[in-house]
């Protein structure tokens, strides 16, 4: 009998072996096409979708940090898609440079295109007085967009026992509080249509924690957990909520100017973007309404999630290096700035 024991639980053994590896194989299979397909090959929501076609003054869009960066892209192609805008940020110069410019372009066009509005608020101190602000300028316009894209981060890698208090306080405001009560200023405006698109800038040091970042990377990963909450609650009211995952982009913020396949300009990340509303690219594990559109950093967002692993001590332990040897080369940079600056003396 102990033989026949032996070869029936031996084959019991390699059953469960081959079961366990086909569905790894599966898995794995499933992630890729996934990855594939909506990074290359389907598009995302369309923006008319989210238009009101019956609204005679248009449909509006509302982009936070909207002067600058990333916002300014995302002002830019909404207004050459048709949309109105309104343009939020602290500097008003710059916000009624980039409406002239709006207007212009948009007075040039066949149809007659976008109107642009702008209104100068300071999210790191905003209160009851500009979320008023805010809920005046939207009075009788139907919004079918918001771009959440303010943010800020660290001004440098810095550990959180050194971080001030004063940037703490400013990353938490202007990346969570700013952008929860700017979204609750702007829902009912949005609501009665029942169609909408609410998103979210997100960030890799929110998919990953990131050490000598650690405000910033929290209060990503607050978003990222918001938005997926917000985007169930939201769906059966028409209104599709995204968080758009990015590694660097070139931006006063990332301080890179220079483009690379890895990093890409402003007006190419905003481009993909919107052309992937909805899409997951490699934002595996997090939930409905995470995506990562532009393509290499869908490819490592999928290595992140789907291999190394968002939160493993490797990645965290890579992550901790990167930004040790990023705040080393500022050291340097300033070291040698300040001899320049004394030889000069
Ligand atoms: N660039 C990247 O590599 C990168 C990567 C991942 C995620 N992101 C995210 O993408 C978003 C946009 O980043 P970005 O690189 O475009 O930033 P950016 O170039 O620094 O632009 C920031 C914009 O926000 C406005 N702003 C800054 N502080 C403000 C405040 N207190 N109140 C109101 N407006 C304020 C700025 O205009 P004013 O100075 O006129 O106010 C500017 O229009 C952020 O949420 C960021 O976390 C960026």
């Amino acid at each position: 009998m102990a033989p026949i024991l032996h070869v029936q639980q031996h084959t019991a053994l390699s059953l469960t072996l081959s079961t366990i590896g086909a569905l790894t194989l599966a898995t794995i299979f499933y992630q890729i096409v996934s990855f594939l397909l909506s990074t290359f090959i389907v598009s995302g929501h369309s923006l008319e979708k989210f238009k009101d076609k019956k609204s005679a003054d248009g449909t509006w869009a509302v982009i936070t940090g909207a002067s600058d960066g990333l916002g300014r892209q995302y002002a830019l192609q909404l207004a050459d898609k048709g949309f109105n805008v309104l343009l939020i940020s602290r500097t008003k110069a710059k916000l009624d440079a980039l409406a002239e410019e709006i207007s212009n372009k948009a007075k040039k066009s066949y149809d007659g295109g976008a109107q642009a509005e702008v209104l100068a608020v300071d999210f790191s101190t905003a209160g009851d007085e500009q979320y008023g602000q805010i809920e005046r300028a939207l009075k009788g316009k139907v919004v079918g967009v918001l771009i959440n894209n303010v943010g800020l981060s660290h001004d440098r890698p810095v550990v959180f026992s050194e971080t001030s208090l004063e940037e703490m306080e400013s990353i938490i405001k202007i990346n969570c509080l700013a952008t929860l009560r700017v979204t609750k200023t702007v829902l009912p405006f949005m609501l009665p249509q029942r169609r909408g698109l609410i998103l979210t800038m997100g960030s890799f040091a929110g998919l990953t924690p990131t050490p000598l970042l650690a405000t910033y990377s929290g209060s990503k990963a607050f978003l990222q957990a918001w938005n997926t909450a917000l985007a169930a609650e939201l769906a059966p009211q028409g209104i599709v909520c995204t968080l758009a995952q990015a590694y660097l982009i070139t931006s006063a913020m990332s301080k890179v100017r220079r483009p690379t396949w890895l990093i890409p300009t402003e007006k190419a990340f905003v481009k993909s973007s919107l052309a992937k509303i909805g899409n997951r690219g490699g934002s595996w594990g997090f939930g409905r309404g995470t995506g990562t559109p532009y393509w290499s950093h869908a490819l490592i967002a999928g290595v992140v999630t789907g291999v190394s692993g968002a939160a493993s001590d490797l990645t965290v332990g890579i992550n901790k290096r990167m930004h040790e040897d990023i705040l080393r080369r500022v050291l340097r940079k300033e070291k040698r700035e300040r001899e320049a600056g004394k030889k000069k003396e």
